[in-house]
């Protein structure tokens, strides 16, 4: 596929007018290669958290600083053309006020050239999020199953089931109300999610939240197979490429033990 040099990136309002159009297709990278092709087919790149689980081998978000976002950050800088470019706030780097929010938020932005933050929490973060978009850092709320919250929710549980609801739809509104200008909504049931995209004027982004959202969002390397530890309800593999990965290093191994590799076809110069 050739790439068109004068596309230009999508913008933030480019992703709200999106609301109840064809879905955002958005997925995660961490490095320019991956990047780039994410790039030809997303409108959003997100550097997700999940960086710390699925490339550092971390047992959650929580290890994740700000200085390791920056690095992955830059790399899918480095690949995209055309996609909106959102990064996380890692665990620890927002939530003690408005002001640390918006010191990090900035450094996130000024130093990768990403477009746009993306924080975890509902109505008890809408202050920060009207804080930060009042001060030019656009805002993707993240609520429902939010994996910072991992201890206080004790597990990766499903979100807004039976009572629960309120809760979540209240976060849905606060997080709008406060300027977010789009809402990932993590593992809730797919009615509460139906609810919520007709009740908010911004484009919410599903991850186990089923087909009613305005754009749907994967972990790339769950969604390649890459990343084997385990596989969420949510996610389909589109690939097995951890499967094709031990294949490969399997057949190198084996190769370079029966002197089968490297043959004259990689080899420079005549045999002695
Ligand atoms: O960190 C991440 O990859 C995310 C997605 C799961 C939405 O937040």
């Amino acid at each position: 596929m050739s790439i068109n040099l004068t596309q230009k990136s999508l913008t933030v309002s480019d992703v709200q007018s999106r609301k109840e159009g064809t879905p955002l297709v958005c997925l995660t990278a961490y490095t320019t290669p991956v990047a780039k092709l994410v790039d030809l087919h997303c409108d959003i790149t997100l550097v997700g958290d999940s960086v710390g689980m699925v490339l550092h081998g971390l047992p959650s978000t929580l290890g994740v600083s700000l200085e390791m976002m920056i690095l992955h950050g830059k790399a899918v800088m480095r690949g995209l053309r055309r996609s909106l470019c959102v990064i996380d706030l890692p665990f620890g780097t927002y939530e003690e006020s408005p002001e640390q929010a918006f010191r990090n938020a900035a450094r996130l932005l000024s130093e990768t050239g990403a477009a746009a933050v993306k924080l975890e929490g509902g109505s008890h973060m809408s202050a920060t999020i009207a804080f930060l978009v009042s001060r030019g850092v656009p805002v993707v709320g993240h609520i429902g199953l939010t994996p910072q919250a991992v201890n206080t929710l004790s597990g990766y549980k499903v979100q807004g089931k039976d009572a629960d609801a309120e809760r979540v739809i209240n976060d849905a509104l606060a997080v709008a109300a406060a300027g977010a200008f789009a809402v990932v909504l993590e593992k809730i049931p797919q009615a509460l999610a139906h609810q919520i995209t007709k009740a908010v004027l911004i484009p919410t982004i599903g991850i186990g939240a089923g087909p009613s959202c305005d754009g749907q969002i994967l972990v790339v390397d769950d969604m390649l197979g890459a990343f084997a530890e385990f596989k969420p309800k949510f996610v389909k593999r589109f690939a097995d490429i951890s499967q094709q990965t031990a294949h490969a290093i399997e057949a190198y191994a084996a190769e370079v033990r029966n002197r089968e590799f490297p043959t004259q076809m990689h080899s420079f110069g005549l045999p002695a």
